[in-house]
Formats: C-alpha cells, sequence, structure tokens
C-alpha cells in the first residue's frame, strides 16, 4: 500500500489545501494529513480546531487520514509508515524554503522523498495567513476556504486571540 503524508501548519486550511489534497489521495492509497503541534510558532486556530476543520472538509474524499505531529517531521512519516512527503508550491517565492526543507529531510531520512504538486493557478496567491487576516477584519472569505468552516474561521479571527 503506497502511502503519503501531507505536512503542515493548517492555520486554517485553504480552498488551496484542499486542490492539493483532492489530487494528492488520487496518487496514493493513503494519503495522512499531518498537522504541526508547534507550540513556539503562534496559530490562529488550536490542533484540535484546525484537525476538525480538516475532518470536515476532506470528508467526502476516501482514504485520507488527519493526525498531529509535534516532532520531526521525517519521524512522522516513519510512524505512519510512508516514504512520499507531499507538498504544494504556489510560486517561485516558495521553492527556496521548500527545496531546503526537502534537502534537510532527505539528508536526515536518505529513504524519505519529497513530491511537489503545483498549486492549482486558481490558488497561486492563497495563503492561510491571508485568510487569518481577511478574516479578522470581517472581509468575504468564501473564495479563499471551503464553505463549511467558513462560520467557523469568522467566529475565532474576529476575535483574534492567537493560541
Ligand atoms: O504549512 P507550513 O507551516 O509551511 O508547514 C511547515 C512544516 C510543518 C512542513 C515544517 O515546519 C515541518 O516539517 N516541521 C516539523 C519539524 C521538522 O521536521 N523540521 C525539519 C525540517 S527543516
Amino acid at each position: 500500500m503506497r502511502k503519503g503524508i501531507y505536512p503542515g501548519s493548517f492555520d486554517p486550511v485553504t480552498l488551496g489545501h484542499l486542490d492539493i489534497i483532492r489530487r494528492a489521495s488520487e496518487l496514493v492509497d493513503e494519503l495522512v494529513i499531518a498537522v504541526l503541534r508547534n507550540n513556539a510558532k503562534k496559530s490562529l486556530f488550536s490542533v484540535e480546531e484546525r484537525i476538525g476543520f480538516l475532518k470536515q472538509v476532506t470528508a467526502d474524499i476516501p482514504r485520507v487520514k488527519v493526525i498531529s505531529f509535534g516532532g520531526l517531521l521525517v519521524d512522522c512519516a516513519v510512524e505512519y509508515g510512508t516514504r512520499t512527503i507531499i507538498r504544494g508550491l504556489r510560486a517561485v517565492t516558495d521553492f527556496e524554503y521548500e527545496l531546503q526543507l526537502a534537502q534537510t529531510n532527505k539528508r536526515l531520512r536518505p529513504d524519505i522523498d519529497t513530491v511537489f504538486l503545483t498549486t492549482n493557478v486558481e490558488y497561486a496567491y492563497l495563503s492561510s495567513s491571508v485568510v487569518r487576516e481577511i478574516a479578522g477584519y470581517g472581509g468575504d472569505i468564501s473564495h479563499f476556504v471551503p464553505e463549511c468552516i467558513i462560520e467557523d474561521v469568522y467566529k475565532k479571527a474576529k476575535r483574534g486571540e492567537e493560541v
């Protein structure tokens, strides 16, 4: 069985993430979506909230599992029995960071590879931070996040408390 792992902060999940998830799920038998548990980085949504959003928006996608991880990504990949890390690439601005991440992970675990899916051009500008900012000011986020989480995103983002 070929498994892939799609890691990220997902604070919150966007339509760009969801597009990658749908396409990645076609490439593997099981896709593990791994939410980073990182206390050093301030986030708007708790890990539990982010997992809840991801489960909601992927409910119709078969063979997808949502988990959280707190250590190294490669250790998480090994724990879940996958040697394929999947990341989305939006633009050239992502490239340097993604290359560093992929090469570091390769150095740590030579048996694990990173596969990049280019983001749909429709979502090339989109990021979770853009969503947080627009939602915080009450702007329209309907083109940015899945419909079923819009209200929840507004509720939290308008209060603007980071965790
Ligand atoms: O959505 P993001 O914030 O761009 O995702 C970044 C993520 C979670 C993929 C990255 O920060 C990560 O893998 N963190 C876990 C720690 C780790 O393995 N670091 C070593 C590689 S530099």
